[in-house]
């Protein structure tokens, strides 16, 4: 292959530790900086490596081609993926290298190589025998990964966890993560509920980016400009909301759009001189977010901790759980009553005058794994609201755009919010777009544009063109997609339920659409949750994560107590395009998965 050196410009620290995955095919330029020696070198046979020594580089002049078998012939050759050490015969790092090769490469410095050597559970073993075996020493090995001691594999990626290891992904293949010791992991969660058509790269919505981007470029700046391709997906948008909507607004991760709701609420109540209803309500076992007013909405006990004296007083009502709040014998009906009771209660006390909102998931994700709301129980909330005058938010970030099996998750309900929220897969995953849409009822708009003319609340980037058309593009996907999300659903749920049901420590499987939720129980007759430092749940992500299961299953905690500080929970959500066939492997790899990790599993000593 000829190499070419029109490839990206990539910086290589001493410690970076890269994925070239995006750059297959293509040869690619690499500069390095303070880098002082480098490992051995392999090559893909074929595969050129070809090292320029410029500015700063050292004692050698001029630039060196050297072909992979000079480097060694490369033994460590995997579907994909393939580790270049970089060559120590070079006494002085070379200013930049090019690399030109058909497999995805990874970059691994001598810092890197000797950190990862020191960390027993991620070491990588260049000499993988044969090409589809998983190095041992790379696989995370669940049951025995040691609780606190990972340290990040890169000094300058500020990880999300220290505790938690992360996979070096290099590629993903329709519903697959690639991983760099060459397995293929089936994602049957859309990551964290976000992918709608697995993660990997799709042509449609492809095209669809990049024609916007072809005529808009990148940024368009909102404050002074609109144009034709966000105009077109906000119109869809609230179009598809069937009347009840009257505008839409676009941010970018979900909690911008929860942000964003609380922040117009309180507008809108001082534009209408009612500046006492500052009072927001939410619901025990709820997350909303991680910005500030989302955090204060959200019940997510281990991710306020931290935080807890300057988030806003929220007063709390209690979720609907049917699980575990209805009590033996209760009929719906009774149930859906005590709560209505409770929440009522809960109005009067606070005083409805002082009331801003009140704020539910219609199926209550990452919090409760999964809980669709009964019958009768939003319409429930909405009369109260109604009676009260208090604006009803519904968060779908998670649970809304068809994930639930309509497109919006109140659809299927018949109960309308004032303000919904919407995120995760409103690009299937492919961009970063949540949105805000105002109910028509609530007049907000109206309530606005009378009084200060604007709303206080603006970011430098809210829905870019390109983005929008993806967006506008993965909303004719998701509604083609609708009667086999509902299909799928229901064939993920029957095979659960079948495989399942009766081993003792699954507790309750529930969901809507695809969009299923398995809770864990120490025995399913007392439904005694586990001990949170047995990290049942994590554990049990972790090990799928592992061959033989190479599955991505999203953990959740919380589920078994009001504060949310016990209960274990791993959340379903596969790919809206999936088929019969492969929701029955997903039932298999699930079932196999849960059942061999507790079979595995040890309890702490309580
Ligand atoms: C219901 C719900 N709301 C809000 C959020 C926050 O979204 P983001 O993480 O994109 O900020 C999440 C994230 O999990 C969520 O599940």
């Amino acid at each position: 292959m000829k190499p070419h050196h029109s490839g990206p410009t990539l910086n290589v620290l001493g410690s970076t530790f890269l994925s070239f995955s995006a750059y297959r095919t293509k040869t690619v330029r690499v500069k390095f900086t303070k880098v002082s020696v480098f490992q051995r070198g392999y090559l893909t046979p074929g595969a050129s490596l070809r090292v320029t020594h410029g500015a700063g580089g050292g004692a050698v002049p001029g630039s060196k081609s050297v072909k992979s078998p000079t480097l060694r012939a490369a033994s460590i050759i995997k579907p994909c993926g393939t580790y270049i050490f970089l060559p120590s015969f070079y006494p002085h790092p070379p200013s930049s290298c090019s690399l030109s090769t058909s497999c995805p490469l990874f970059i691994v410095t001598r810092r890197d190589y000797t950190m990862l050597n020191a960390r027993k559970t991620t070491r990588i073993t260049p000499h993988v025998t044969s090409p589809t075996a998983v190095p041992p020493s790379r696989a995370i090995q669940a049951s025995t990964l040691p609780a606190r001691s990972l340290a990040p594999k890169s000094s300058t990626q500020f990880p999300r966890n220290f505790h938690k290891l992360t996979i070096e992904q290099v590629g993903a293949e329709k519903h697959y993560y690639l991983t760099e010791d060459g397995r293929k992991i089936l994602d049957v969660s859309g990551g964290a509920a976000v992918s709608c058509f697995g993660p990997g790269p799709n042509d449609r919505i492809a095209n669809a980016v990049f024609e916007a981007y072809k005529i808009y470029g990148g940024y368009s700046c909102s404050y002074s400009f609109t144009n034709p391709s966000t105009q077109d997906f906000i119109d869809a948008l609230v179009q598809s909301a069937g009347g009840y909507m009257e505008a839409a607004l676009l941010y970018g991760s979900g909690s911008d759009a929860v942000e964003a709701a609380a922040k117009i609420i309180l507008q809108y109540h001082a534009e209408n001189n009612q500046l006492q209803r500052k009072v927001f309500i939410a619901r025990e076992q709820s997350y909303h977010g991680t910005t500030l007013a989302a955090l204060s909405w959200g019940s997510y006990w281990s991710r306020r901790k931290p935080f807890e004296d300057v988030l806003m007083t929220v007063p709390r009502v209690t979720a609907c759980n049917p699980y575990r709040g209805k009590k033996a014998g209760e009929t719906d009906q009774a149930y859906v009553a005590r709560l209505r009771a409770e929440l009522e209660q809960t109005f009067l006390d606070v005083g409805p005058e002082k009331i801003a909102g009140f704020v539910c998931e219609p199926v209550v994700g990452a919090a409760l794994g999964c809980m669709p709301a009964i019958p009768g129980y939003l319409q429930a909330v909405r009369e109260l609201c109604d009676k009260y005058n208090v604006p009803l938010v519904f968060d779908e970030i998670m649970c809304g755009w068809g994930r639930s099996g309509t497109l919006h998750a109140w659809q299927d309900y018949g109960v309308v919010p004032d303000i919904q929220l919407l995120g995760k897969g409103l690009v299937g995953g492919y961009e970063v777009l949540s949105a805000m849409l105002i109910g028509k009822k609530l007049g907000a708009m109206d309530a606005i544009r009378r009084g200060s003319g604007f709303f206080n609340h603006g970011h430098t980037i809210q829905g870019m063109p390109k983005t929008c058309a993806g967006a506008l593009e993965t909303m004719r996907m998701v509604e083609e997609q609708l009667p086999n999300i509902r299909e799928m659903g229901k064939r993920l749920m029957e095979g659960l339920q079948a495989r399942l049901r009766a081993h003792p420590n699954v507790g309750d499987i529930r969901g809507k659409g695809l969009f299923i939720g398995i809770e864990f129980v120490q025995d399913n007759l007392s439904k005694t949750a586990f001990n949170p430092d047995d990290r049942v749940s994590v554990s049990l992500h972790e090990m799928g994560l592992t061959s033989p299961h190479d599955i991505h299953v999203y953990p959740g905690t919380g589920s078994a107590n009001p504060e949310g500080r016990e209960g274990d929970h791993i959340i379903l959500a596969p790919p809206f395009d999936v088929d019969g066939a492969e929701v029955d492997l997903i039932v298999s790899l699930v079932g196999n998965l849960i059942e061999h990790f507790f079979k595995e599993f040890k309890p702490n000593k309580q």
